[in-house]
C-alpha cells in the first residue's frame, strides 16, 4: 500500500526575504512528497517562519503560537517547527517557554528543515541557531512549483548598516551578495516559467555587489537583468538613501523593464535623530536625492519608511519629520512607533517618548499622508496605463486587481482570465492607497 502524502502549512511573517525562504522551503518538502496542508488540523509538519524587526511583529507569532498549542494538544503527532529571525533572536528560549515546539532552526540552518525530520534518530526539541559567516547557499530549482507571474529573487543577504534601532544584523549576519550568474541564471528560469515581473530583494539591495570580488555595481546586474528576454517588469528593494548612486538613479527611464518605483526609508526627517539612529545621511541630503529622482524620471513614485518616538525625539525633532513628509510628498508611506529591540544600542537609550505620544505622532502622520496620497492619486484619473493583474481583490468585491508599473494597485471588474496579463486600463477613480480602472484594450504591454 502507498504511504500516505505528508502535509505541511507554512505560515510566513515578515518580509518579502522571508516568503522568499519560505517558498524555497516549501519546494524542498514537495520534492520529498510533501504537499501543501489547508489548514494546521490537516497537517503534519507546521512551519512558522518568523520576523523580529518590531515588537508587533514578535506578538503576532506569539498570538500564532496560541492557536497552534490547541492544535498539538489535540494532535500531538504534528511536529511544530519555528525558523527565521525570532528562532535565530531566542533559539532554546523559545522551547523553554513553549515546550510544544518541536524544531528551531535559526536564519542560517532554516533550508535544513527537511533533512532534520527526516532522521530517525534526532530527539526532540532540535534546536540549531549558531550564527555562523557563511551564507544560505539555496538549492537551485530545476522546476517552479506554483505558477505565477510575480516573483522575488534575495540578491544578498544580511546588512551591515547596524542603524542603532535595528535587530536585522544582528538575525540575519554579515551583508553577503549572490553572485551575478546564478542571479541571472535564476531570473532567466523564472521568466521561462511565465514569471513577468521580478522584485530583487535585500535588505539594502543598492549596496549590493561589495562583497564580491571582482566588485559590480547594483546598475550593472540591473542592466544585464534588463537584458533577458521576456522580462517585462524589474523591480527591487530596500534601497538604503545613503547608497543610492547617480549612476542607479540613471537607470530609471534608461532600462525598459525597470519600473519607475523605489521604496527609499527616510526613518526621521531630524538631522539629531538621523545620526542617533547611524543612518549616514542628513535630512539635505535626502532631499538631494529625491530631487535627483524626479529630475531623472518626473513620476517616479516614491515609498517610505518613518518611525516616530525614537528616544529623544523632540516635538521640534518631529515637526521636521512632518515638514519634510509635506514637501517631498510620498506616494506611500510606512509609518511605525518605535519598539526597543533586544541588543540594539537603542535599546540601551532611555525610551523617553510615552506610548501615547507615539501613537499621537503617528496617527498624524497618517492623516497627513492619505490626504497626500488621495491626491496624488486623483492625478491619475482619466490616464490609460499598463496594470498587470496578479491578485484577485477584495473578497466579496468581484474585482481583479494588479499594479501600474508605479507599484499602486488597480482594481477592476474583469474577468479571471486577464490574470496574469498585462492590460491597458483607463483609471476612473482614486482613494489614498489604490485606484479603480476599467480595461479598454487586451493587448499585452509592459
Ligand atoms: N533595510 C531597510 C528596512 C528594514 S526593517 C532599511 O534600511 O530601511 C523595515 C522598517 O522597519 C524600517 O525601515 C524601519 O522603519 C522599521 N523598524 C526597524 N526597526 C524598528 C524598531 N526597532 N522600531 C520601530 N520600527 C522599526
Ligand atoms: Fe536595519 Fe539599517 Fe540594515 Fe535596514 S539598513 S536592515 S534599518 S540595519
Ligand atoms: Fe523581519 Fe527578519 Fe525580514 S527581522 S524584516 S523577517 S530579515
Amino acid at each position: 500500500m502507498p504511504m500516505a502524502e505528508k502535509k505541511i502549512f507554512i505560515k510566513t511573517f515578515g518580509c518579502q526575504m522571508n516568503e522568499y525562504d519560505s517558498d524555497h522551503i516549501w519546494r524542498l518538502f514537495y520534492e520529498k512528497g510533501y504537499r501543501r496542508a489547508v489548514s494546521y488540523q490537516d497537517a503534519d509538519v507546521v512551519v512558522i517562519n518568523t520576523c523580529a524587526v518590531r515588537q508587533k511583529a514578535e506578538d503576532k507569532f506569539y498570538s500564532e503560537l496560541g492557536r497552534i498549542k490547541k492544535v498539538k494538544e489535540k494532535q500531538p503527532d504534528i511536529r511544530i517547527c519555528v525558523i527565521g529571525c525570532l528562532a535565530q533572536l531566542y533559539g532554546e528560549h523559545l522551547v523553554q517557554r513553549y515546550p510544544y515546539i518541536d524544531v528551531v532552526l535559526g536564519t542560517k540552518q532554516l533550508l535544513l528543515l527537511p533533512t532534520v525530520l527526516e532522521q530517525s534518530t534526532i530527539s526532540y526539541p532540535f534546536i540549531n541557531t549558531t550564527m555562523i559567516r557563511d551564507p544560505l547557499i539555496y538549492p537551485f530549482p530545476s522546476t517552479l512549483i506554483d505558477k505565477r507571474v510575480s516573483a522575488f529573487v534575495t540578491i544578498m543577504q544580511g546588512c551591515n548598516n547596524y542603524c542603532s534601532y535595528c535587530i536585522v544584523p544582528y538575525v540575519r549576519g554579515h551583508e553577503w551578495s549572490r553572485s551575478p550568474d546564478d542571479i541571472i541564471r535564476e531570473v532567466t528560469l523564472l521568466i521561462k516559467h511565465g514569471v513577468k515581473e521580478i522584485t530583487l530583494l535585500g535588505q539594502n539591495v543598492n549596496a549590493y555587489g561589495k562583497t564580491l570580488s571582482p566588485r559590480i555595481r547594483f546598475s550593472e546586474l540591473l542592466c544585464h537583468l534588463d537584458s533577458i528576454p521576456g522580462i517585462k517588469r524589474l523591480r527591487f528593494i530596500t534601497s538604503h538613501p545613503r547608497d543610492l548612486t547617480e549612476d542607479l538613479i540613471s537607470c530609471f527611464g534608461k532600462l525598459r523593464s525597470l519600473c519607475e518605483h523605489i521604496h527609499l526609508p527616510l526613518q526621521s526627517g531630524s538631522n539629531t535623530i538621523l545620526q542617533r539612529m547611524h543612518r549616514g545621511y542628513t535630512q539635505e541630503m535626502y532631499r538631494e536625492k529625491i530631487a535627483l529622482l524626479r529630475e531623472t524620471v518626473p513620476d517616479i513614485s516614491i515609498s517610505s519608511d518613518i518611525i516616530v518616538g525614537f528616544p529623544g525625539e523632540t516635538e521640534y525633532d518631529f515637526s521636521q519629520t512632518l515638514a519634510l513628509i509635506e514637501d517631498v510628498k510620498f506616494d506611500e508611506l510606512f509609518i511605525f512607533h518605535y519598539t526597543p529591540r533586544p541588543g540594539t544600542p537603542a535599546s540601551r537609550y532611555t525610551d523617553t517618548v510615552p506610548y501615547d505620544e507615539k501613537i499621537r505622532r503617528l496617527t498624524l502622520l497618517t492623516a497627513v499622508q492619505q490626504k497626500i496620497g488621495f491626491e496624488k492619486n486623483s492625478r491619475l484619473v482619466g490616464r490609460i496605463m499598463p496594470v498587470l493583474f496578479d491578485m484577485n481583490a477584495k473578497r466579496g468585491s468581484n474585482m481583479i486587481a494588479g499594479r501600474l508599473r508605479t507599484g499602486k494597485v488597480v482594481n477592476c471588474h474583469a474577468p479571471p482570465r486577464v490574470l496574469g496579463k498585462i492590460h491597458n486600463v483607463l483609471i476612473e477613480h482614486a482613494t489614498a492607497h489604490s485606484l479603480i480602472g476599467r480595461i479598454v484594450n487586451g493587448e499585452d504591454g509592459w
